[in-house]
């Protein structure tokens, strides 16, 4: 099938990918010239597992290409997605301009009976302003142009791997005809086994803002019992096991720690809590997982007054500057702003994290970039965890040691076990367990 992706960003791109590998005739585009430039050229502009060596091989297939014509992008591709960014208004609330535009263009350009996916995270009604600006800019159109909803679930840092094996794929339409298009796209997916769910659209739209809220929810959850268990001599992670073994409750998205970042949770949170009010529907519950999730760097630069006293004139490694591990980005990620903090306070900080460090140093340039964990501990009276990178677990804890001003850690992400820290000599303050002090 000819399918066409309007936005070259984190979801954007993988979709292209993704889609050319399973066998369709991708064309993405993006009003950003200069990414547009480096894809033609055929490099990631954003680090991602896989994306490269994907990229490479399906342009050099031919199964995907770029463009910065709208036409031919569009033009006879039996399904358009749009995932175009929705970043927050100060009110919170989504920013939607940008999918205005991308229905308009598609309705100047589109030819032939066309499905207009949404994969962008949209507040629910929203494919109902698509289907409007549709028939606006192209009258009498509403057999040839139909909306459909598909949000993505990917994670980023295992983006690739999550697209192609997929728990589920979510489609929400409203027309027979549109959810076979997508079952014919998603065919080499589903003959695999994977399960594609049909929805109405606002079904699907509420759904993935839903899932989002409540993967939140179930960190904050974590974050507040770590706060209590660190006042009793209760260990969080211990705690986290019983509630897992649960299979009704789960043990994913139950590590205590500085909390969630990125460029999803935080911003879809609001929005969905906006949603909520617009609706008339009191969700204080949503604000209050914001609230808990703000309250972990505070917590965490705490154990660092506790261990060091002032923070002038201290120098604190932070390992980990990614908002989580397995990427380069850095959108609202809890390490940074714990950097932040740390620098405002007086610190001098030092940075390390395996591919966030420039993007981290262009954010915020009074931060040191060292060029590995041990350079970075090097003279540092606290080394903290921001980071979840697995490179950190493998640390050679004598030598970190060896290299520090006052052998003390503060772990943001509970990567270390009190016990290894405390053969090690270190004093430790980890995340809702007893410290090693
Ligand atoms: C998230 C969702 O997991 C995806 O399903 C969704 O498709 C995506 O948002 C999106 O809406 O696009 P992502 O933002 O890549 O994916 O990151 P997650 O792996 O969900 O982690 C989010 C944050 O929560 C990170 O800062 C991570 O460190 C933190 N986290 C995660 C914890 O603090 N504790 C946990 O137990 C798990």
């Amino acid at each position: 099938m000819k399918v066409g992706v309007i936005g070259t960003g984190h979801v954007g791109l993988v979709t292209c990918v993704t889609m050319a590998a399973i066998g369709h005739r991708v064309v993405g585009i993006d009003a950003d010239e200069e990414k547009m430039q480096q894809l033609e050229r055929g490099i990631t502009p954003f680090f991602e597992p896989g994306l490269q060596e994907l990229l490479t091989e399906t342009t050099r297939e031919g199964t995907l290409s770029f463009t910065s014509s709208p036409p031919e992008a569009i033009g006879d591709s039996e399904v358009v997605f749009v995932c175009v960014g929705t970043p927050a208004r100060a009110s919170g609330e989504a920013n939607l301009i940008a999918v205005e535009q991308a229905a308009q263009t598609i309705a100047r350009h589109a030819t032939g009976r066309t499905v207009v996916v949404e994969k962008s995270t949209v507040p629910a009604g929203t494919a109902l302003r698509v289907g409007r600006t549709l028939a606006r800019e192209r009258p009498g159109s509403e057999d040839e142009l139909e909306v459909a909803s598909n949000p993505e679930f990917l994670r980023e840092g295992t983006a690739v791997y999550d697209s192609l094996n997929p728990d589920r794929i979510l489609v929400g339409a409203e027309s027979e005809w549109a959810f076979d298009v997508m079952r014919r796209l998603y065919a080499p997916l589903t003959e695999k086994g994977h399960i594609l769910i049909e929805t109405n659209i606002s079904t699907a739209e509420l759904a993935k803002h839903a899932c989002n809220a409540f993967l939140a929810l179930k960190i904050s959850y974590a974050n507040a019992v770590a706060r209590m268990c660190e006042r009793t001599d209760a260990d969080v992670v211990a705690v986290a096991d019983v509630m897992g073994s649960d299979p009704r409750i789960g043990r994913d998205f139950l590590n205590a720690g500085l909390g969630y970042g990125g460029y999803c949770f935080p911003k879809d949170l609001v929005a969905f809590e906006r949603l909520a009010e617009r609706l008339g529907v009191a969700f204080p519950l949503l604000r209050e997982v914001a609230r808990i999730n703000d309250d972990a760097v505070a917590s965490t630069i705490n154990k660092v007054r506790e261990a060091l006293w002032n923070l002038e004139e201290k120098r604190i490694a932070v390992l980990g500057l990614s908002f989580k591990g397995g990427t380069d980005d850095i959108r609202f990620s809890p390490s940074l702003a714990l950097v932040r903090d740390l620098i405002q306070e007086g610190a001098q900080v030092v940075g390390y994290d395996p591919q966030a460090g420039a993007n981290a140093k262009t954010e915020v340039p009074a931060l040191e970039i060292a060029p590995d964990a041990y350079d970075a501990a090097t003279g540092a009276h606290c080394v903290v965890v921001g980071t979840d990178w697995d490179e950190f677990r493998g640390l050679d804890l004598g030598r970190l040691k060896q290299v520090m001003a006052y052998p003390v850690v503060v772990d943001g992400r509970n990567i270390f076990e009190p016990d290894q820290m405390r053969q090690a000599g270190f004093t430790y303050y980890p995340t809702g367990r007893p410290a090693v002090v």
